[in-house]
């Protein structure tokens, strides 16, 4: 009786990172001017941004079963002061994602 040759091992699993472009097993925290600043150009996929809405107010919330205390304030001088910080932030997410780009503004 012929014997059955063993069916080979499959090969390991490259350990790449996902992108060659940045890091994408990391999250980032911080404020997200500062974090888009050390990115380079068109190296995102999809941004979703649920920022500050300018709506005259803070909000808080005690989260979870730990209760954490989340809190953000949504106050601004103005409806322009309120684009200007806007705005650099947005500058900066048009040059990180890439032309194929995805981006959900809630
Ligand atoms: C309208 S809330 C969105 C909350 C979020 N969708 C969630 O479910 O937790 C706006 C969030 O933006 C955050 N935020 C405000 N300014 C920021 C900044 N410069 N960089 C990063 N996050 C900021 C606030 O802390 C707040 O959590």
């Amino acid at each position: 009786m012929a014997k059955m040759a063993a069916a080979p091992e499959p090969a390991a699993a490259p350990r790449l990172k996902p992108s060659t472009l940045v890091d994408t097993r990391v999250i980032y925290c911080g404020d997200n001017l500062e974090q888009f600043q050390k990115l380079p150009d068109a190296c995102v996929d999809l941004i979703y941004i649920a920022p500050p809405f300018n709506s005259n107010r803070n909000y808080e919330v005690f989260w979870g079963e730990t209760k954490e205390k989340r809190a953000f304030e949504d106050r601004h001088a103005s409806t322009a002061a309120y684009i200007d910080s806007m705005r650099p932030r947005c500058v900066e997410l048009d040059r990180v994602l890439k032309s194929t780009r995805f981006f959900d503004y809630h």
